[in-house]
């Protein structure tokens, strides 16, 4: 039995508000970096421990903002965690069922506590989580699906409560392969009574291990990483024998092998998963990578010049929303023209007024942009926008020529863990310095890294 500790999860990056990223870029990476858990196969998979009362422990946890509110909330519900690897998680108790609006505002991922609240604790309430800098984000299809496994809810003062007596096996269809509605489905129809089938459900690869995850529960799962899920009901769950692994992050990892192809570099990430991320593999080896793969390693080496290339984001297995930021500076270096499609969220493209002031050449008109490429771009003060876009501007910095200053990094801290550190792990010349700090201050610390 976890100790009850007090909570331990005050936000440990509270001060990056204060901080931006000095990169002194134009270095070719060499060298190995180890691919942290997936943020958006634990966050999940967090929650999902509500489903089973007891103690957990999971491994391979990414130590990132987003896990550190989650496990704030599931304290707040009533179940207290302990550091450590394995992370051990005791939700033998719930004392609340609330995600409130503090805790949503910073991580739209808290929702993913309906499911399991009302299949275990028969009702759940989460502030609607509102849109963010990349879409407006409904959450329709998880209600959707959720009523027809028998839950109603209502909206009061912009929190939507949930209530269920026992859940009920039924067929529900999405209207478009949501991640986080498929799994707030699945997590509640493993408690339903009778079996359940998921239509147009999301094949990412999170989802497979979330299922994974649940199956060590107890869970009866078919068709995992298929557009048709099967679910037979199980009256209860129990923790898992052994601490469950959460899978590499796939994000992370293409991240790393983009900055090998911006910079002219040679770049192994391990402990990765290269059937994760196929589309993205295809993709740099279409823009002119040299990409060689084991089952668990994945190595890049960037051409002297890359490749135009056309790119339009699907879901899995298509090419992954969240690697679009980052092949659109890929692109802005490439010969030639390229062409982006954001097929997934209706405001995805911030990055690009960033990267036109490094000097990039990029139009946008709606979900399509062009993007002209050229031989250099110019390190310049940045603004981060939202995670994948920070990142983008992190890449952008190590290709070009000259310091570039990267601030509101709070965003990256949300889904790269030691960012700082794996960079400088293959050669980067980066720091984190304070907001404050002076201009001959910041170049003594980025040349230093
Ligand atoms: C998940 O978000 C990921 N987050 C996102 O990663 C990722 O970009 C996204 O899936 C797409 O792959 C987590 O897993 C925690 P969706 P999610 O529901 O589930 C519309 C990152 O950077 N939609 O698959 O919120 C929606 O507006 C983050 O790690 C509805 O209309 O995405 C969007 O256009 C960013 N109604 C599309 O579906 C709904 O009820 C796909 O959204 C649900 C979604």
């Amino acid at each position: 039995m976890v100790p009850r500790p007090r909570l331990r999860y005050e936000p440990r990056h509270s001060g990056a508000n204060m901080e931006k990223l000095i990169i002194d870029g134009g270095h070719p990476l060499h060298g190995t970096v180890r691919a942290s858990g997936a943020k958006n196969a634990a966050l999940p998979i967090l929650m999902a421990t509500l489903l089973a009362p007891g103690e957990h422990r999971l491994t391979n946890v990414p130590k990132l903002a987003d896990v550190d509110s989650s496990l704030s909330l599931l304290g707040r519900i009533g179940c207290p965690s302990l550091e450590g690897d394995p992370i051990r998680l005791d939700t033998s108790r719930i004392a609340y069922h609330e995600a409130p609006y503090d805790v949503v505002r910073k991580m739209r991922a808290s929702v993913l506590v309906l499911g399991p609240l009302l299949a275990r604790h028969g009702e759940a309430k989460v502030s609607l989580p509102g849109g963010c800098a990349i879409g407006v984000r409904p959450i329709d299809q998880h209600l959707k699906g959720l009523e027809a496994l028998g839950a109603t809810f209502n909206l009061e003062n912009g929190t939507i409560h949930g209530r269920c007596g026992q859940l009920r096996g039924a067929e529900i269809q999405l209207d478009m392969p949501t991640v986080t509605g498929t799994e707030n489905i699945l997590m509640a129809a493993v408690l339903a009574d009778g079996t359940s089938v998921i239509h147009n459900a999301a094949r990412e690869p999170e989802i497979v291990d979330l299922g994974r995850f649940l199956i060590t529960l107890g869970a009866k799962i078919e068709g995992l990483g298929s557009s048709d899920i099967v679910v037979h009901g199980v009256p209860s769950l129990a923790p898992g024998a052994r601490p469950y692994a959460v899978c590499p992050d796939r994000i992370e990892t293409g991240t790393f092998l983009c900055a090998a192809a911006l910079t002219g570099g040679d770049i192994e990430v391990t402990h990765t998963d290269p059937s994760m991320l196929q589309a993205v593999l295809a993709k740099l080896t279409e823009a002119g990578c040299t990409v060689t793969t084991t089952p668990t390693t994945i190595r890049v080496k960037g051409p002297e010049r890359l490749k135009s290339f056309r790119l339009r984001t699907e879901p899995f297995p298509g090419f992954p929303t969240d690697m679009q930021a980052q092949l659109m500076v890929v692109a802005a270096l490439a010969d030639g023209t390229s062409t982006i499609h954001e097929n997934i969220f209706e405001n995805r493209f911030l990055h690009a007024a960033e990267l036109l002031r490094m000097g990039a050449r990029i139009e946008t008109s709606g979900n399509a942009a062009t993007v002209h490429g050229q031989t250099r771009m110019t390190g310049s003060p940045v603004m981060a926008s939202d995670l994948r876009a920070s990142a983008a501007l992190v890449l952008a910095g190590l290709a070009a020529q000259g310091v570039t200053e990267i601030h509101r990094i709070y965003h990256l801290d949300r889904g790269y863990e030691d960012l700082v550190a794996k960079l400088r792990g293959v050669g980067a010349r980066i720091a984190r310095v304070s907001d404050g700090m002076n201009d001959s201050e910041q170049m003594s610390a980025a040349m230093s890294a």
